[in-house]
């Protein structure tokens, strides 16, 4: 197979690693790619104007879309119309992500539990501060559309509530918040629960918790994800099959509605005490999620998204490593404010040398980095966006995951640079709890 990732995070190195792994997989072309997947076997990256063109040109039989962007524009939907087979919903399924409307009127339909919500445009400013008092504080405001993670406010009084209604009707995200979603806020432990579907089918991988705060004690601001881990202990056998029938329901729902989904479906849920409740769908695999569950994975991931793309996964098992999994997420300083990039990154092949451990493994993923030409013979690794880097460790003990993965965080250096420095010490904390 030939195959075209798309996107250039931390999640499609772990993608393009995954895949490179196959004896299916013969070249595995990312566009852009980052200093990391450059670095991989069998990959190569490139500057892509139009991903169907160079399908078409360079013989590609898979198209994975790694962010949610692409998808939202419908380019699953170009390339599906081509023939070419796409990892990935169409514009339809991805208004699951792109439309927290939709989503929610979606999940109402259908009888997926979900926060009671309204929605309100730009010239219902009152119905929607009414709205508020109606909820009464702590209420959640969001974005309708796209908002890279920033669109929503969890706002503990009535007044700041208001402030978040007004941000969005003036314009901090542009038509992105032309529309808002007024929601009661629901009280528990988050989990996501991540899912190759292919229209019926649904194979969920294993639960796994972000870290969404910059600080450590889950303080500062929201940012992508500084870090998770999978499983996740506090969740019970009977919430996870709670979780799953939802997953499972959704997927019956979109066929209800003649959309034909194929790809991940990503549910961020709420642990409630009346049971597991949607916070958001996503359309694609998590960043950082992705770190730590596909380096789990055993299975052939290659023919996994191949299947997925062609609605074929009735009968496939994914099999796991029984191990748990860490990562650590080091970021530029200044994240998720203003960074400087191009600095030097050094240490990671130290980093890999050290771990001496045998029965774990660490796997380092590249976010934001890349290969800078020095001379005509040479490159050097530099910082290029916010998140850097995904140190990820195997180990049979979330104690032994997070000692390996720490301990490889001390050996990578560039300036600034910086990680929560308590990553899974709630998967530890949770399981005593238990
Ligand atoms: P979303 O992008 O919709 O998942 O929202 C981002 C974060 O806001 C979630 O991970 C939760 O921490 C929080 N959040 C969203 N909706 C609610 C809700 N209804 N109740 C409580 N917290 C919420
Ligand atoms: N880590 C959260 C997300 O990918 O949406």
């Amino acid at each position: 197979m030939n195959i075209l990732v798309i996107g250039s995070g931390g999640r499609e190195h772990a993608i393009v690693r995954g895949l490179a792994a196959s004896p299916e997989v013969k070249n595995i072309y990312v566009a852009p790619g980052n200093g990391g997947t450059a670095l991989e076997e069998k990959a190569h990256n490139v500057e892509v104007s139009s991903p169907l063109c160079f399908a078409k040109d360079h013989a590609i039989d898979l198209v994975v879309v790694g962010p949610e962007a692409p998808l939202v524009e419908g380019l699953a939907d170009e390339l599906r119309a081509a023939g070419i087979a796409t990892f990935g919903p169409g514009i339809d399924g991805a208004l699951l992500e792109g439309s927290k409307q939709f989503s929610k009127d979606f999940m109402f339909t259908h009888g997926i539990p979900t926060a009671a919500y309204g929605v309100f445009t730009v010239d219902e400013r009152e119905a929607a501060y009414a709205c508020l008092e109606d909820f009464g504080a702590p209420v959640v405001v969001k974005a309708d559309g796209l908002a890279a993670g920033k669109g929503v406010t969890v706002a503990a009084t009535l007044e700041e509530a208001r402030e978040a209604v007004n941000e969005c009707f003036d314009g901090r995200f542009g038509d992105a918040g032309a529309t808002v979603v007024i929601e009661a806020c629901l009280a528990g432990d988050e989990c996501s629960m991540i899912a190759f579907v292919d229209g019926s089918t649904v194979l969920p991988l294993a639960p796994s918790q972000d870290h969404k705060r910059v600080g450590d004690g889950d303080t500062g601001l929201n940012t992508g994800g500084m870090g998770c881990y999978s499983p996740v202990p506090s969740v019970s056998d009977e919430q996870l099959v709670q979780m799953t029938d939802i997953l499972n329901r959704t997927a019956a729902a979109l066929v209800e509605e003649g959309i034909e989904y194929r790809g991940i479906l990503y549910a961020g849920f709420m642990l409630t005490e009346e049971g597991p409740q949607i916070l958001e769908f996503n359309v694609r695999f998590g960043d950082p999620e992705t770190q730590v569950l596909l380096p789990r994975l055993k299975s052939d991931l290659a023919q996994i998204m191949m299947k997925t793309a062609c609605g074929e996964l009735s009968g496939t098992v994914l099999e796991f490593s029984d191990e748990v999994a860490v990562s650590v997420v080091i970021a530029s300083a200044g994240y998720p404010g203003t960074i400087t990039t191009g600095l030097p990154i050094t240490g990671i092949d130290d980093a890999m040398a050290r771990q001496m451990k045998p029965e774990a493994s660490l796997h380092i993923y590249h976010a934001g980095t890349k290969l800078l030409k020095t001379d005509e013979n040479s490159e050097e690794l530099v910082t290029a966006g916010g998140r850097v880097l995904n140190v990820t460790a195997l180990a049979p003990t979330f104690e032994e995951a997070i000692e390996v993965a720490y301990r490889a965080v001390e050996n990578i250096h560039f300036e600034g640079a910086f990680s929560r420095s308590d990553i899974a010490q709630r998967a530890l904390l949770k399981r005593e709890q238990k």
